[in-house]
């Protein structure tokens, strides 16, 4: 029974929790975006340097809600990859020393893996197999989950991740960053039917399209296009609208693909993961097709679906309750796969 210590720093979130398997303990989660807001986006520089300021305290922080000392902690776990790696890095690197010493089992964690996990903080009942759908800002996958570790990308994007296409909509509307909440907020007073936006298909070789995989940066360029012609017409853009437009077909888009999916590989379940999945367009879609179809949807509390260190301190208890661990070797990588 593993009490973890988990790092995440893969973007912009110095996040630090304990977990004891799948009992969160304690979470510290230190956002960066009211810094990151002002440039748009995400400055890549400026989130390692604030991981750097931040990570120390938020260990101490972590350690204290928790109420234990270091020996009640059998591991410590850090995000490895994907992600950005100065950031990555310092995540890592504070995993390896606290790792050394106290002298406990250390353990790098896919972030993807981490999303994953993220369901059984608030189902601790959950085993798998079951299907899991990651929307965030960085990934849009479709995930066969069969056992810790055992794992098949069955569908993903080829262009934009479900987040990335929010956050770009957003700023050709001049809406500010991050995108997807001011535009789910928007779209809530507009008229989803209003635009008819391209859904973005992916064509097969053999002919037809991938029944899983998903395309955004056409409905984006297609977004984008729309706002341009109402321009130049010299008409007022009808922001409520063209979010609301935009959302569904998003919204749609992918739950018409994780139905499909879970249907086709005989799965009950699909668990929501990512910040995408607070999208109440999403949830809707998603809830109302899923009930159609007899199938269970989870969405956790969007705060084990955005980025947080709960989740990887889950995956790690989980592997090493395995026997499973990393060699202080261990790099950080920019991108790997599952
Ligand atoms: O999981 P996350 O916190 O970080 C990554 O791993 O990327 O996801 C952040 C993404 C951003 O692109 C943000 O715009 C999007 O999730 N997001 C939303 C909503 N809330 C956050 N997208 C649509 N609707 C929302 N309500
Ligand atoms: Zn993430």
């Amino acid at each position: 029974m593993a009490t973890v210590l988990a790092i995440e720093t893969s973007c912009d979130e110095t996040a630090v929790a304990i977990v004891n398997n799948r009992l969160l303990r304690s979470s510290i989660i230190a956002s960066q975006i009211p810094v990151h807001s002002r440039y748009g986006g995400v400055v890549p520089e400026v989130a390692s340097r604030q991981h750097l300021e931040t990570i120390n305290e938020a260990i101490a922080q972590a350690m204290e809600q928790a109420q234990l000392d270091w020996g009640e902690i059998d591991g410590i776990a850090a995000t490895c990859a994907p992600g950005l790696v100065g950031a990555l890095l310092v995540g890592l690197t504070a995993a390896k020393t606290l790792a050394m010493l106290h002298n406990k089992p250390f353990l790098g964690v896919h972030h993807l893996e981490g999303h994953i996990y993220a369901t059984y903080l608030s189902e601790p009942t959950l085993e798998p197999p079951f299907l899991s759908l990651l929307v965030s800002g960085g990934h849009t996958s479709l995930i066969y989950v069969n056992d810790c570790g055992d794992y098949k990308t069955l569908g993903e994007t080829r262009d934009d991740a479900a987040g990335e296409a929010f956050d770009k909509v957003a700023r050709l509307l001049q809406l500010g960053y991050p995108g997807g909440p001011i535009i789910d907020r928007l779209a809530q007073q507009g008229n989803p039917q209003a635009f008819s936006l391209p859904e973005g298909k992916v064509s097969l070789p053999s002919g037809g399209y991938h029944p899983y995989d998903a395309s955004f940066s056409g409905l984006k360029t297609a977004v984008l296009r729309l706002v341009q012609q109402l321009e130049k017409q010299q008409q007022p853009v009808p922001v409520k609208d063209v979010a609301a437009s935009f959302q569904d077909t998003v919204a749609r888009s992918l739950t018409k693909r994780a139905i499909a999916c879970a249907l086709n590989h005989g799965l009950d379940t699909i668990a929501v993961g990512g910040g995408v999945a607070a999208n109440s367009g999403l949830r809707q879609h998603l809830q109302t097709a899923a009930a159609a179809h007899n199938l269970r949807v989870l969405f956790p509390p969007l705060k084990f679906c955005t980025d947080n260190a709960a989740m990887i301190g889950c995956a790690a208890a989980d592997h090493l309750n395995r026997g499973h661990t990393s060699p202080l070797t261990l790099s950080v990588q920019s991108r790997l796969g599952l």
